[in-house]
Order: C-alpha cells, then structure tokens, then sequence
C-alpha cells in the first residue's frame, strides 16, 4: 500500500502544477475559524487540506484503530462504517494498524459515506471490500434497514453535521436493529478547548443512542484521549516522513501567488495569515474517544 510519504508527493505535485500563473486568493478559503467549513469541491481546497492534515490525521486514525482492534481481540474480519470519510484515509489507517501495530491478518469491509465524492481516494487492497456512498449520512442511517458494523468512525467529521442531522442519525440508531452484541465508536475530534465541548455533546448523543438501543459502555470510566506532549510524529513512527519540498512550499504558500512575483508582496496581510499555514507533523491536535460498548444481557 501507499506510504504516506508517497501519497503527499503525487498530491504535492498536481497543487503545484495547478498554482502556477494562479491568484491563490480561493485558498485562503481553507480555514475553520469561527464555524467557517471550507468548499471542499474545489479540487486545490482539497489538495491542500490533504497536504495540511492527512499526516497527522492519517497517524491519529492509525493509532485509533490500533486500540479498536484490540479491544475487538485482534479479529480476522473487520466491518467498519466510516461516516465523513473524505478520501478514506481511515481505511489507509486501519490497514497500517492491521498490518504494521497489530502485525495481524484482518480481511475489512469499509462503507465510506461522504456528501462530496474526494479526490486521492486511497486504493484498496485485494483482499478487502470498500463501499461509497455518496450523499448526506442522515439519508444513509434513515434509509438503512439495520445497523451490521463493528466500529462506528466519525473522522473529523462530526463538527460538521448540524443539530437536524444529529438527530436524524440518532433516532435511526436508537431504533432500528443493531446486529452486532460488540462495537466500537470511534470520534476524532477538534482538540481546542473552544470547540470540543460542542463536539462531545454530539459524541453522547451518538453514544446514548446505542444505551437507549440496549448497549452499556465498558470502559465506563474513560472520557477522551489526547497527547499532552506535542511531539513530532516521526517520534512515534519512522514511516512518517514529510517530503520537504512539499512542507516548504505550503509554509511559504503565499510566495506562490502570481500577484506575489508580480509585485513582489502579496496583496493584504491576510495572504501571508491564512496561506501560510504549516502542514501538521506533531501530536497536538490528537484528541479522539474510542467507547467500547457491549448488548446488556437480560437477566
Ligand atoms: C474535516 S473533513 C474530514 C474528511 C476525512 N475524514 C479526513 O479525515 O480527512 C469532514 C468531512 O465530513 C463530510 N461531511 C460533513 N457533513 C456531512 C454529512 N452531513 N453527510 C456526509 N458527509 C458529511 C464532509 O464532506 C467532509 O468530507
């Protein structure tokens, strides 16, 4: 499978391509703050957003699915539901917490659902099944006759959707069967302290979903994961190189801008603020649950 080194390099290439002789002004469109969502249609938002974050998130989900794999004892078979699942590096994820942490043979059949249809989707291997389904994930839970999954994965995702469909998914789950007596929820979430208690109020809703559906948390106790030391990533894994031209480039992105070599300077302060923002390498924006839940046994 693709190393993640690679996979920046093949995005890094195409970004660059398509900047030159461009205005960048559309890229300063990739920003969170203050509620912004970026337009993930736009094939260089997505380039971009991709040589930001897939690094760090592509390392937080593989040590996610890494703890789920072994709270499922090590299984041979995996079904996943990927909810947001952008360009499935999740699934990138889980095959390296299969392969490379747990050292185990796991066939995965993956269902990604995604309202926007991502570029650089990562291939699958021979031995899996992956399943898109493009639309709004409130749809998927109301039309779905039952739930089959073993781990629930909200990647980055669950900021997004709004308080209609929260409740939308949520009566589905609290209502229609659940076919398997042992899941896995897993949310990776935003780790500023504005935005994580918005995000774990939508987490319980989710969780209390599955207790009003029959299912009790086992790790009662556990409320969220994080990294209190915002160390490089290479730290933990050697396989994760940066490629440095690549990292250069996007740190002095608003260099890049035709206006810029034009007049040398960009044209508000703005360009440097919002283009100039470095790729992800360390952990400090890890912060996930992972909620281990079981069927309770009537007595
Ligand atoms: C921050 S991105 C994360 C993408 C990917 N999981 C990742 O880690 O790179 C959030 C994703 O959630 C998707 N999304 C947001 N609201 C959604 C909804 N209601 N239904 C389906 N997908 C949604 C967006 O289209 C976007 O791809």
């Amino acid at each position: 499978m693709i190393n993640i080194t690679e996979y920046l390099e093949w995005i890094y290439r195409d970004f660059k391509i398509q900047n030159e002789q461009a205005y960048l002004c559309q890229l300063k469109g990739l920003t969170f703050e203050s509620g912004c969502l970026p337009d993930y249609q736009n094939i260089q938002i997505q380039r971009l957003y991709l040589l930001r974050y897939a690094f760090a998130y592509g390392f937080e989900y593989t040590t996610i699915y890494a703890e789920a794999l072994e709270r499922l004892h090590k299984p041979d078979e995996v079904s996943v539901a990927s909810i947001g699942c952008g360009t499935f590096i999740d699934y990138w994820s889980l095959v390296q917490a299969i392969e490379r942490r747990q050292k185990i043979q796991c066939k995965v059949r993956y269902v990604g659902i995604d309202e926007i249809d991502w570029s650089y989707k990562f291939a699958k291997r021979m031995i899996d099944e992956i399943y898109f389904n493009q639309g709004n994930a409130k749809h998927f839970f109301a039309s779905n006759a039952q739930f089959i999954s073993d781990i629930y994965f909200f990647p980055k995702s669950i900021s997004e959707f709004t308080a209609e469909e929260m409740n939308i998914m949520t009566e589905n789950l609290k209502n229609k069967p659940i076919i398997k007596d042992k899941l896995i929820l897993c949310f990776s979430l935003r780790a500023d302290i504005a935005n994580r208690e918005a995000d774990l109020k939508k987490t319980q809703q989710v969780i209390d979903a599955f207790k009003e559906n029959g299912f009790e948390q086992k790790n009662l106790n556990y409320r969220f994961t994080y990294f209190p030391e915002n160390r490089g990533i290479a730290a933990y894994d050697s396989q994760y190189v940066y490629p440095q031209q690549a990292y250069d480039y996007i740190k002095n992105l608003s260099q890049k801008c035709s206006k810029y070599i034009e007049q040398g300077a960009n044209c508000k302060n703005s360009c440097s603020e919002y283009l100039n923002r470095s790729p992800i390498l360390k952990t400090g924006t890890i912060f996930y649950q992972l909620i281990d839940l079981e069927r309770k046994r009537s007595l």
